[in-house]
């Protein structure tokens, strides 16, 4: 039967994951996986900055170039996650940027990664979370850059990208804009107003990611409202890209297929209704398999269950990806797989 990408293909998109390279070396079931579902890979952490440069002028690309080369052999595309993200910026970056606001810190380090991946990594995550912070504008510390620089570093981020890779789609990523929330129907008012400003301000960006985190504790995405937010990005002429899907559980001691079985239920509900627009490119999930989730199970979550796992269900693992740990299909891969054939 057809990969997710084969699936994805028929509707002119693609399907991919976010991947370690340490992972994909190390374990043949993990790579086969990947190699036969995706035809995009995401650096889950290598490309960014705190990976990258842990001290001043000494860069680590040594894990991306594998990864790229990986990637590369395979006819595979990378996307570049992420150049600036106020959540990955080294310690002495910070210091810096705190005391000195000099851009040409930033400039400096946008240039020596996108000149080495110029012609090979065609599309980058230019600024992630760029609302958290601006949204956060009550002062509190969430973001150096916008402390440093005020709103305008993700405008300024994307001039420099285009500068620096003229050839490359450029794009801004976002989270918690899928829930059928008060804080997040605000934060999909204020990511929409801040697209507005950067096409207006004539800012070079090309497309928009939704990580599309779900999280059963949410409740479902609503297409009323939801279908309306990707609508009003695809009327600014921006692509979309689903760049992050997986889906939090919250209530770990529900049998394992109640488990797996909402957890599909929340991915097909919310790629249908993502796949309805034309203007979604792709989809990614945050990893491949529950083997490798950051979605682990808190010690809390561990604590407030002890002793209540029903099924011996391995509690240390959030069931949030279309494999298992054993690398086998899961309810939610066949979501994923029927609403790409449907889309
Ligand atoms: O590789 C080092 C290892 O050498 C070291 O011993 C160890 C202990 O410090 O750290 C290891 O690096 C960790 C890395 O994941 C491993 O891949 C970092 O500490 C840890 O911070 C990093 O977490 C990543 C996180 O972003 C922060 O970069 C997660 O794997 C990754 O899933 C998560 O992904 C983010 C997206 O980029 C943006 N959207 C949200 C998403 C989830 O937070």
């Amino acid at each position: 039967d057809d990969s997710l990408s084969q699936l994805a293909a028929r509707s002119g998109r693609y399907f991919g994951a976010a991947v370690r390279i340490e992972d994909i070396l190390a374990e043949a079931d993990l790579r086969g996986t990947v190699l036969r579902e995706c035809v995009s890979l995401t650096p889950e952490f290598a490309l960014k900055w705190d990976a990258v440069e842990r001290s001043p002028e000494a860069f680590r690309f040594g894990p991306i170039d594998d990864l790229l080369s990986f990637a590369v052999q395979q006819g595979l595309r990378m996307r570049g996650h992420t150049l600036l993200w106020h959540g990955s910026v080294p310690d002495w970056a910070q210091a810096q940027l705190r005391s000195q606001r000099s851009w040409t810190l930033v400039q400096r380090y946008m240039e020596a990664v996108l000149s080495r991946y110029r012609g090979t990594i065609g599309q980058w995550d230019v600024v992630n979370e760029p609302i958290e912070t601006g949204y956060r504008m009550d002062g509190l510390r969430g973001s150096v850059f916008l402390e440093a620089f005020g709103p305008d570093y993700v405008v300024r981020a994307l001039h420099e990208a285009r500068r620096l890779a003229p050839g490359a789609e450029l794009m801004i990523n976002e989270f918690a804009l899928e829930a059928d929330s008060k804080v997040e129907s605000d934060r999909r008012y204020h990511f929409l107003k801040l697209l507005e400003r950067l096409k207006r301000a004539g800012a070079p960006l090309d497309g928009v990611g939704l990580q599309a985190h779900l999280d059963l504790s949410k409740g479902p995405v609503r297409a009323v409202v939801y279908a309306p937010f990707l609508q009003d990005i695809a009327g600014l002429g921006l692509f979309i890209a689903i760049t992050e899907l997986d889906v939090k559980e919250y209530d770990y001691a529900q049998p394992v297929d109640r488990r797996d079985r909402d957890v599909a239920d929340a991915t097909a509900r919310y790629l249908d209704i993502a796949l309805a627009q034309p203007a979604v490119r792709g989809v990614s999930t945050w990893g491949m398999s529950d083997r490798h989730s950051w979605l682990r199970v808190t010690l809390e979550d561990l604590a407030r269950h002890q002793g209540s796992w029903k099924d011996g269900s391995t509690p240390g693992f959030n069931r949030g990806l279309p494999f298992n740990s054993s690398m086998r299909r899961k309810p939610m891969y066949h979501a994923i797989a029927n609403a790409l054939q449907h889309a």
